[in-house]
């Protein structure tokens, strides 16, 4: 019997129908039963596999990034980066295990912010590991790793003329279905679809951006992770922009098992470019080539034609970049997210 589902339907049954994001936020993080809390994660022996999971060459770009970030700050004498949404730490990893190459390494605190504790008692030594974003204001970092795909969002969807909620009613044998809410005044979304046409709710997108750039007194705010603009929500079918992950496989209908799989929809760029323009936008690989993947790789490489006859762990280390970078920029995988950046 799953206990989250039994609770959230008969809370249903009290109360009436839920919101899409009520019931994702149970699902994913209902302290006892959650997806997160009770050990989904990102990660090779995870659910998911994210950038920085793929290897240490993620976390070495971004240190590069984090340097020129911080010379472009006047070399402050303290750095905070604040990681948003870390997942187990990996990513605070691997750019704690580049630091001695950084010019910004004494000045760095590295400070992960998770909202799981499972999550969190993983994260590194050498890191300041926080449950909220609770800094500020500060001069540093504001940086995010598919974080706001895991926001709980709402759908929304054109009937008669007009966008309706979602809704989320519960049977009897506590199992969910869907049923259409009220009419939706808002003048954000596109003013016509066609019937049946949906499209993501994500006001915990913008927020998260407004709260991080109000943080910063100055500084650099980038947040990774698939996006797409509202023309390319309303020309695919839903269930290709939200997803659901279990186990490295595609999981079930998002309303299946509640606290089993990931649920997470791609992020509307719109809805983010409404907040405050960005200095740029570019895919994760025009991102990771900018900050000096190539010469990273071409380091490897040579590492490991120089240790290949002795199979050293530098060698292997050095081969294992070649691999990671063809993951991380691949143009219809990683290589394709998007990366916004903000500058205050
Ligand atoms: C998809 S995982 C990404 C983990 C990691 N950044 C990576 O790229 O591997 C998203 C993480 O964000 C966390 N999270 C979700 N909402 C959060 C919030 N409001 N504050 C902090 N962490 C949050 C989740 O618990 C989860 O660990």
């Amino acid at each position: 019997m799953n206990a989250l589902a039994a609770s959230l339907a008969a809370v249903i049954r009290r109360d009436g129908p839920i919101t899409y994001s009520a019931f994702i936020e149970a699902a994913l993080y209902d302290a006892d039963h959650g997806f997160y809390e009770t050990g989904g994660a990102a990660g090779r022996r995870g659910d998911f596999l994210t950038s920085p999971e793929v290897g240490p060459l993620y976390g070495a770009v971004v240190a590069r990034a984090l340097d020129s970030w911080w010379f472009d700050l006047g070399c402050p004498e303290e750095y905070p980066v604040v990681e948003c949404g870390a997942g187990p730490g990996t990513l605070a990893r691997s750019v704690l295990a580049a630091r001695r190459e950084l010019a910004c390494g004494d000045a760095l605190r590295y400070i992960t912010v998770e909202r799981c504790a499972t999550q969190r008692l993983r994260h590194p030594d050498g890191v300041e590991a926080r449950e909220s974003f609770d800094l500020g204001p500060f001069t540093g970092v504001v940086f995010a790793n598919e974080l706001l795909d895991n926001l709980p969002f709402d759908l929304l969807e054109w009937r008669g003329g007009g966008w309706h909620d979602v809704l989320i009613d519960a049977a009897a044998d506590d199992t969910f279905t869907e049923v259409l809410g009220d009419l939706v005044d808002n003048p954000s979304r596109p003013p016509t679809g066609t019937e049946g046409a949906r499209l993501p709710l994500q006001p915990a997108v913008t927020a998260f951006l407004a709260d991080a750039l109000a943080r910063l007194e100055h500084g650099h705010v980038v947040l990774v992770d698939y996006m797409s603009a509202n023309t390319g929500f309303l020309d695919r079918s839903w269930p290709t922009w939200v997803r659901t992950y279990r186990g490295h496989e595609r999981g079930g209908h998002p309303l299946d098992e509640p606290g089993t799989q990931d649920i997470t929809c791609e992020v509307a760029l719109d809805a983010l470019l409404g907040v405050a323009a960005p200095r740029e936008v570019s895919t994760q690989a025009e991102f990771l080539a900018a900050y000096g993947i190539d010469e990273l790789v071409e380091e490897g490489r040579a590492s490991w034609q120089a240790g290949a006859g002795i199979g050293d762990l530098a060698a292997l280390r050095g081969r294992s970049r070649i691999r990671e970078a063809e993951a991380l920029c691949a143009a219809d995988g990683l290589g394709g997210f998007t990366v916004m950046h903000w500058v205050r």
